[in-house]
């Protein structure tokens, strides 16, 4: 009996040091040529499924439905994912079929996940594949405009991809001719109608525009989006783009249709504030001729891109330049109500 536990606990003992041993040899390989054999395979995705249902089980899916999300993810889409996954208007390429495991058409795979699942693959990747996570932890929003683009990319054809993604832009004769800077894929003038979450750049400070590039380079300013956009450019750069987008033209949109009950309050209170609920009159700082170049011209920006700011900086998420906190006070007392009059009354500016 006494041998029995002694041969036990020798193997116990030599079981690992073998396994070390056989690893120090360089036995094991890890090439990716040979394939899983089809058991890894099966197991290693089965885990991944499981492990993606219950991170989403307490996941909650906000209004999906919302055309506003649809360029800025297909945009990042682009430069971000279709170099693996491919898109409706270019294959996988042979590079990335030959990763193990090989990015999957989404096409194909995406009705296969719900949205809160697909929330949860996009903002943490999946580890040991190759699939990156989201570059920031720090906000949700444009995660779920990802899922929403996701949800409508086995319909989409080639023509609807190039319009949202704004890589190219047809011209007269119906042809499509691709942009001539990328920043403008997202941010030209014409391709801003109003309604969207891209932010107009023509007729901002270059200060204003320089410290915000800055702030989204060294991450104290979070989103996915532009981290991704501005990864491959020297600070350098910087300067130059702040120039060239400050001294663009802004192209003055038909104004938004919204009820005047609803104008008048974000009137009222981006002029005089609401001293009650402390709330500071926006234009002691916004939009004035004599005003600091920090602060941002908000008149003529999108409403829904104005909601999303007033959102994250009311969450105390959107960070910004070296002013930036000046905006949690002014925007951290505002309520639902608030936000949609102020920023209907500033984009029919
Ligand atoms: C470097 C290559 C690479 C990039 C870039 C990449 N992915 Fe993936 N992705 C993968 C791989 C590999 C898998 C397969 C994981 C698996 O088999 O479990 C995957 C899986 C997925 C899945 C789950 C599909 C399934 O059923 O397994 C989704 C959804 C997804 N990616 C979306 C995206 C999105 C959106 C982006 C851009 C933000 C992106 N991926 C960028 C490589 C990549
Ligand atoms: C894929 C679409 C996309 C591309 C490409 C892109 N941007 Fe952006 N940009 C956005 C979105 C979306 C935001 C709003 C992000 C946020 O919520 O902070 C933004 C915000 C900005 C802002 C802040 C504006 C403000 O009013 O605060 C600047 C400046 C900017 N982008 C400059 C650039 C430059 C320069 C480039 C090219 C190097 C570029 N962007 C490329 C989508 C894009
Ligand atoms: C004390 C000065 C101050 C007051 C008052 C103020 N803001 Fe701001 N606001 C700023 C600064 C500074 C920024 C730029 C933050 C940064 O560095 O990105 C900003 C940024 C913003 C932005 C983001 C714009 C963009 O292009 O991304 C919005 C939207 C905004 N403010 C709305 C408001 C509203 C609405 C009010 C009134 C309720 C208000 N602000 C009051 C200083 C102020």
């Amino acid at each position: 009996m006494l041998i029995r536990w002694r041969h036990l606990l020798a193997a116990l003992v030599a079981l690992p040091v073998l396994g070390l041993m056989v690893a120090w040899l360089g036995l094991i390989p890890v090439g990716a040529s040979g394939g899983h054999w089809a058991a890894t395979d099966w197991f290693l995705h089965w885990v991944m499924r499981n492990s993606v249902r219950t991170a989403a089980l307490d996941t909650k899916t906000p209004p999906l439905n919302n055309a506003a999300m649809l360029p800025l993810a297909a945009g990042h889409f682009e430069t971000g994912c279709a170099l693996c996954h491919g898109s409706p208007v270019q294959k996988r390429s042979a590079a990335a079929l030959a990763m193990l495991p090989p990015p999957p058409d989404l096409a194909e795979v995406v009705p296969t996940w719900t949205d809160a699942q697909l929330f949860e693959i996009v903002q943490h990747g999946v580890r040991f594949t190759g699939m990156p996570y989201w570059p920031t932890r720090d906000r949700e929003d444009e995660v779920w405009a990802m899922v929403a683009f996701l949800r409508q990319l086995p319909d989409m054809d080639g023509p609807t991809y190039l319009r949202l993604s704004g890589l190219a832009t047809p011209i007269q004769d119906g042809t499509l001719r691709p942009p001539a800077l990328a920043c403008d894929s997202c941010h030209a003038e014409t391709r801003l109608d109003g309604n969207g979450l891209i932010p107009g750049l023509a007729g901002q400070s270059e200060a204003y525009l320089l410290e915000s590039l800055r702030a989204y380079a060294d991450g104290t300013r979070p989103s996915g989006v532009m981290q991704a956009a501005i990864s491959g450019l020297e600070p350098d750069s910087f300067h130059d783009l702040a120039r060239f987008y400050a001294g663009q033209a802004r192209q003055s949109l038909p104004p938004a249709q919204s009820e005047p009950a609803l104008l008048d309050h974000g009137r009222r209170l981006a002029e005089a504030g609401d001293a009650g609920r402390r709330i500071p009159a926006c234009l002691t700082c916004h939009d004035r001729a004599d005003g600091n170049p920090a602060f941002p011209v908000l008149s003529g920006q999108s409403a829904p891109y104005l909601e999303s700011q007033l959102r994250l900086f009311a969450a105390k998420t959107r960070g910004g330049g070296a002013y930036a906190d000046l905006m949690i006070p002014a925007a951290e007392n505002l309520e639902e109500r608030d936000i949609e009059a102020l920023a209907a009354y500033f984009s029919s500016r």
